[in-house]
């Protein structure tokens, strides 16, 4: 996730571009850059935040009234000014500036450099401006064609050639993009806040669409050529409202973020039979092959997470597998050994447990793999190998999208795994592979059921004590769910294994006490049916998450939040959507400061 600006009209492009870079910052700050042309195409770019960018185009100043500007959330290189957008081919006449993955870049980049090309960035930014440049022959929309033909992924780019000057192009595949339309001046933006205040009036350019950017407009087609009668729509949020993408919260924005980061997370890193591709991780299939247990380690939402990958590596690998606290494991003088691997998750790679943990481990003489939402994180430099999520900066204390990335994260990991030890045979990855595809649209279905949550939140607002309940990997759901529902809407909750219930807590259930139960493995359903009857019994109140085909739960519960039906092992990713829907609307119901709740920080540095 990026931010990406354009400009063209009477105006300096320079300010207007840094602007709008500051605007969109939250999609990604780990460095800034823009290019003008006025007569040649000049580049600023600085690594860190845009103040630094400020500050360079303060003792390198540049003019012109054509330019495109980035504000960078690493995925390909380290953050650095190298590896800072914008991009030009090696004569400078062509410059990029792209957010999303080229999937298929290293390869494109072996035949590049194969024919004598000679790269300054690890990025695969730069090999869209190689390509542009060699396929120009006097058409820079036509050269821009040619070059989506050979390119695979999820991605927006938008291009300006000296050769054309008073003109951007730019294609949106999935990756976001708008267009602003001035008085004589149009915008380019991966988001509709960033440019708000100069003008309200908007084109959204859809999937493998193309537009073509000048003074007077803009034309939208479709990567093939067709044009396309693209209607205005006239936006009137206010400001506070805007830098939310028109969400009422960063929460609820990040949480319909969600079928992006999904395919954000797995972009060029599963093919259809499974086979995977991770790319910061080393270890080879003799060295998996050789492995006696997996270590995952990690706190709050992400050791809910690492719940859910300690399921899934027992179930798919047949390894031995535990998930622990990291603030607990530091102390715990526990016997890790060099044939066990260290799993250290962290959305910001800077948790202070986690990293002392995931020392600790090193220490023991265990591999150390991260999975990890920032690049160049302590976490990320500290690890063996780094498996990133790709869920872009989460600005909500609650985690919601940076949760989902890193499922996503280790079902790729056990594939990975799974494959070299023999315990994922082609069918198998086949099948996963073709669930976690669909995921993303799965995500969507579950999103347009926001309604039903909405009505489950009335039920449940004003409860003393709500407890949440499911077997296998519904209890790690069970435990997300409980947790976003506590931090952010300061109700007393509880998360338990539904066979649990019984040994205690039943105590607890007196008419109308609200119990969540989750209800996706059809292995142990029978045996969670009968904790929904114990609650029913005592005069509990349920609320079911469910497959939209289970016919069943409508005798037991009163309400039911529906997710698709699909393979168990993947449904965690759908079912802890109507939880997270849940916990903001109780929240919101009750008044209460969503993205930065009472008493927690975003990052917790200290012990
Ligand atoms: O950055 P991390 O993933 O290491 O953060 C760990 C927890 O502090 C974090 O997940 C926390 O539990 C969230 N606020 C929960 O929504």
């Amino acid at each position: 996730m990026c931010g990406i600006m354009g400009y063209v009209g009477p105006q300096d492009a320079g300010p207007i571009l840094v602007d709008g870079l500051r605007r969109l910052e939250y999609r990604g700050y780990d460095s800034a850059g823009i290019a003008v042309t006025n007569g040649s195409i000049h580049v600023r770019k600085a690594q860190g935040k845009i103040v630094n960018l400020e500050a360079l185009l303060k003792r390198e100043p540049l003019s012109g009234s054509v330019g495109i500007g980035h504000t960078r959330w690493a995925t390909h290189g380290a953050p650095s000014d190298a590896n800072a957008h914008p991009h030009t081919d090696p004569t400078g006449e062509f410059v990029v500036v792209h957010n999303g993955i080229i999937e298929n870049y290293q390869s494109l980049k072996d035949q590049l450099a194969a024919a004598g090309a000679v790269f300054t960035s690890e990025t695969d930014t730069e090999v869209l401006a190689h390509i542009i440049a060699r396929e120009y022959d006097g058409d820079l929309v036509e050269a821009v064609r040619s070059t989506v033909a050979v390119c695979e992924g999820a991605y927006a780019m938008v291009v300006m050639s000296k050769k054309e000057p008073g003109k951007i192009v730019a294609v949106r595949k999935i990756s976001p993009l708008v267009v602003g339309l001035g008085d004589g001046e149009t915008y380019l933006a991966s988001d509709i806040p960033a440019v708000l205040h100069r003008t309200r009036d908007f084109m959204i350019i859809e999937d493998d669409e193309m537009v073509i950017v000048t003074s007077e407009g803009a034309t939208v087609k479709t990567i093939e050529g067709t044009e396309i009668d693209r209607e205005v729509l006239h936006i009137d949020w206010d400001s506070a409202r805007a830098e939310k993408g028109g969400y009422d919260h960063f929460m609820l924005k990040e949480i319909y973020e969600q079928p992006s980061v999904v395919t954000e997370t797995l972009a060029g890193r599963l093919d259809e039979d499974g086979t995977v591709w991770l790319e910061d991780v080393a270890f080879d299939d003799d060295y998996v092959r050789s492995l006696d247990r997996v270590w995952i380690t990690a706190c709050g939402t992400a050791f809910h997470a690492g719940l859910i990958g300690q399921e899934i590596f027992r179930r798919v690998l047949r390894l031995p597998s535990n998930v622990e606290y990291a603030h607990e494991l530091r102390y715990a003088d526990p016997i890790i050994g060099p044939n066990e691997l260290t799993i250290a998750i962290s959305q910001s790679g800077e948790t202070a447990d986690t990293l002392a943990a995931a020392r600790q481990a090193g220490e023991s003489g265990s591999r150390m793999l991260a999975i990890t939402n920032v690049v160049g994180s302590t976490l990320s430099r500290y690890a063996d190998d780094v498996l990133y999520t790709r869920a872009g900066p989460e600005i909500s204390v609650a985690s919601t999208k940076a949760y989902m990335a890193m499922l996503i994260a280790q079902y790729l990991l056990a594939l990975r795994l799974g494959s070299a030890r023999g315990t994922v045979d082609k069918e198998l990855a086949t099948r996963i592979a073709h669930g976690l595809h669909r995921m993303p649209a799965a995500i969507e279905k579950t999103l347009a059921a926001e309604p039903d949550t909405i009505r489950a939140a009335e039920e449940i607002k004003d409860a003393d004590d709500v407890y949440f309940i499911g077997r296998g990997l519904d209890y790690a759901i069970a435990m997300e769910g409980s947790l976003k529902l506590k931090e952010i809407s300061y109700l007393h909750s509880e998360a338990m294994p539904a066979g649990e219930l019984k040994h205690g807590t039943l105590a607890l259930i007196t008419d109308g006490v609200p119990v969540i139960v989750i209800l996706t493995q059809r292995s142990v359903y029978d045996k969670t049916i009968s904790a929904v009857q114990e609650v029913k019994a005592r005069g509990g109140k349920i609320i079911a998450v469910a497959y939209d085909t289970d016919e069943e739960i409508a005798k037991h519960a009163d309400t039911v939040l529906r997710i698709p039906d699909m393979p168990d092992l993947l449904a965690p990713v759908a079912a802890v959507v109507p939880l997270q829907l849940l916990a903001y609307h109780v929240a919101r119901m009750r008044g209460h400061d969503i993205d930065q709740p009472r008493n927690l920080a975003k990052s917790v540095t200290v012990e």
